[in-house]
């Protein structure tokens, strides 16, 4: 407990708990939603390139920082780079992190209607049409899906009161490993559903004749989405690593685990909709209007199968959200706690109610607020743009710049290899990445987005 502030208890928890900040409702509901909008499988091939080229280098880059400054992320970089302007860089990432955990939580929400749905057996014997109206009707009532984004930010909050160690911990080593086996039965199913062979062929078979500089940001917006970086959530995390982590190490897992949940939550999503012919680029709703016909159809011999399973993949889904509501809480609520001197309840409680106010807009712009609309899109849809295809990249661009360029050498070689301690094949690799690669490559894309050339 090296100057008051709480560590890990153990590697694995360490893991999990980035795990689980990382795994959520971005590989379950966002990675299926982008890639039917962007067409499938030439998508998912240029979301693979940005996870390896550009995700891992960043996410090393957001361990150098948190461990060495042990802050949080604006705080970390008043310590590394005292006086300087780069500590814009961390408050333009407590801001990202305040604008998605609003209208995450309003998904998140989403899940604990389907959990109380299953579990009062409520898709039994409904059609495909059935699952699309209940979902429209749900999502523009006024009141239901605002009540569970309270409370599940009040849950958030919580856990986040209760203290770093004992609520991420705890929670992450249960509900990850569990998770991760009800996909895999999930996905067996799914491919095993009557014309689910047309939705692995979306998957597997790229068309790159479509491709164009949306697909790209698309692709990249998705991989900071979904590995919870460019905002300073994973460098916060690290700032309660201990010294002997192996940090490339842990990067590599924790990206690992993540993608390899998105890829097979695309095997879930894909053959499932094309068998019951509900259209890929359905939207956000796309896993609530295609997963209960998985359930349904893939059961329907042994419908007590399809409650147990049902109730299950909401639950933990929701569990899953949960880990990563409290990684972006805790990046807030951390910088209001040390920056501001605010006891961390106070702080908590700022970020929670600023987030249920936001959130109920957010919510309320999918209803009966939708004709109320900002470059043509509802302020859901403009936040979510704005937060990963905007902030979450240049924040990406600026850290890999700054532990590239900035940091001094000798810190870097030390937080990489733990002051020599550890033989890391890759560092060379990992620093020409960070000081050409990402910052040219998501420059680029930027560029290309503002119709510069
Ligand atoms: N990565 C999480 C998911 O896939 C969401 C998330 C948590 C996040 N922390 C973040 C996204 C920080 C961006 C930045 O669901």
């Amino acid at each position: 407990m090296k100057n008051g502030r709480a560590n890990f208890g153990t590697k694995l928890g360490i893991i999990l708990a980035s795990a689980g900040s990382a795994v959520g409702l971005g590989n379950i509901w966002r990675f299926p939603y982008e890639t039917g909008n962007y067409g499938g499988a030439a998508f998912i091939f240029i979301y693979l390139g940005c996870v390896l080229l550009l995700g891992l280098p960043i996410m090393i880059a957001e361990f150098v920082i948190g461990r060495k400054s042990r802050a949080n992320t604006a705080g970390a970089y008043q310590i590394l780079a005292p006086g300087t302007h780069w500590r814009w860089v961390g408050r333009m990432g407590v801001l990202a992190g305040f604008l998605i955990l609003s209208f995450y939580s309003v998904v998140a929400g989403w899940t604990l209607e389907y959990v109380i749905e299953a579990l009062g057996n409520g898709f039994a014997g409904k059609t495909p049409a059935d699952y699309v109206q209940s979902f429209q009707t749900f999502s523009s009532n006024p009141w239901k899906p605002i009540i569970w984004l309270v409370l599940f930010l009040l849950g958030t909050h919580f856990i986040i009161v209760r203290g770093v160690e004992k609520g991420i911990e705890k929670s992450s080593k249960v509900m990850m490993p569990m998770l991760f086996v009800l996909i895999i039965v999930l996905v067996i199913c799914s491919v095993s559903l009557p014309g689910a062979s047309k939705g692995i062929e979306f998957l597997l078979k790229p068309d790159f004749s479509k491709v164009n500089g949306d697909v790209f940001l698309g692709a990249m917006g998705q991989a900071f989405f979904s590995l919870s970086l460019g905002m300073g959530c994973l460098c916060t995390y690290a700032s309660y690593f201990s010294k002997d982590v192996n940090l490339t190490r842990t990067a590599f897992s924790v990206g690992i685990i993540d993608t390899f949940i998105a890829i097979l939550a695309g095997f879930i999503i894909f053959p499932a909709a094309f068998s019951v012919g509900i259209q890929p680029d359905a939207g956000p709703s796309l896993i609530f209007i295609t997963l209960p016909n998985v359930f349904q159809q893939a059961f329907s011999g042994a419908p007590w199968l399809a409650y147990i399973f049902s109730v299950l993949f909401y639950l933990l889904l929701a569990l899953a959200a949960l880990t990563s509501t409290i990684s972006m809480h805790e990046v807030v609520t951390a910088y209001l706690h040390e920056e501001f001197k605010l006891s961390r309840r106070k702080a908590a409680w700022m970020v929670t109610s600023g987030c249920i106010i936001l959130g109920v807009l957010c919510s309320l712009s999918l209803g009966v607020g939708k004709h109320i609309t900002l470059f043509g899109l509802g302020l859901f849809d403009l936040l979510d743009f704005f937060t990963a295809k905007i902030l979450l990249p240049l924040g990406g661009m600026l850290i890999s710049v700054f532990v590239g360029w900035y940091l001094d050498k000798q810190i870097v070689w030390n937080q990489i290899t733990n002051k020599g301690t550890l033989k890391v094949h890759t560092y060379k690799i990992i620093i020409f990445i960070l000081k050409f690669i990402a910052p040219i490559a998501i420059g680029l894309v930027f560029l290309n987005e503002l119709k510069l050339f």
